[in-house]
């Protein structure tokens, strides 16, 4: 997975490399990289947005802004970009970033994914040069740093070998495997702590039944039922 981000604030990113499981997936050999919109714009002064036309208040990021940036790192027209990769942009009411649609972004090669500031992104940006708009929630943030973040979190999280045993990514809160249920409850040592004992069928070594009980358990949390 070769995964870029267009954004005002690279240095964000700087962190995020640093995290475990982002870091074990670039030894694995994917990617994350940022691209700076103001290290190709084709303004004066790094200039990257604009007033909006009509009035209002905020700054609009630029459509030519955004070309050039495009434009500069893969050397293709940017409407015919999405049809070779994802190019998705962070908005407040696009698609909600579920499992399913982390797991979808997952089994692709390539991603692209456009943070807005202020206002947000020039509508020409949208129609003409995005392939997906993705949302984390119903709320307003001040940029899509964090939102880009998000979504690379759980999407890498699912590549084989990034987390310390895969199967950590398997069977959890709104899996496939789970029936889109959340996961059921965990426990560990100690067994009992101020009279709260841990469910006796988890200390029974009995694995049919700790997986019935757990498979139970995650029903009763809600979601579809298990196949
Ligand atoms: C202040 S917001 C712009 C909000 C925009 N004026 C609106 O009302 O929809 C600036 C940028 O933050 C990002 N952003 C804010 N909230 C987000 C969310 N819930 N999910 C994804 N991206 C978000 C987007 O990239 C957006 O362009």
């Amino acid at each position: 997975m070769k995964a870029d981000v267009f954004t005002l604030f690279p240095q964000w990113f700087e962190w995020f490399r640093t995290q475990r499981h982002v870091e074990n997936a670039l030894r694995l050999g994917h990617a994350v990289d940022t691209v700076d919109f103001r290290a190709s714009t084709p303004l004066k002064w790094g200039q990257v947005d604009d007033t909006p036309f009509g009035g209002g208040a905020g700054m609009v990021l630029r459509v030519d802004v955004m070309e050039a940036a495009l434009r500069g790192r893969y050397g293709v027209d940017p409407v015919q970009l999405r049809s070779q990769r994802r190019v998705i942009a962070l908005t407040p009411a696009g698609r909600l970033l579920d499992d399913a649609l982390a797991s979808e972004l997952a089994r692709e090669p390539a991603l692209t994914l456009l943070c807005g500031r202020y206002e947000g992104f020039d509508e020409r940006i949208l129609e003409h040069f995005v392939s997906d708009q993705v949302s984390i929630g119903r709320y307003v943030l001040a940029g899509g740093e964090l939102a880009a973040m998000v979504v690379l979190d759980t999407v890498l999280r699912k590549l084989p070998g990034v987390l310390g045993d895969d199967a950590s990514a398997v069977e959890e809160s709104f899996s496939e495997a789970l029936g889109g249920a959340p996961e059921y409850p965990h426990y560990t040592r100690p067994a009992e702590w101020r009279g709260w004992a841990v469910p006796d069928v988890l200390l029974s070594g009995h694995h049919g039944r700790v997986d019935e009980w757990r498979r139970e358990q995650s029903r009763k949390r809600g979601g579809r039922p298990l196949p």
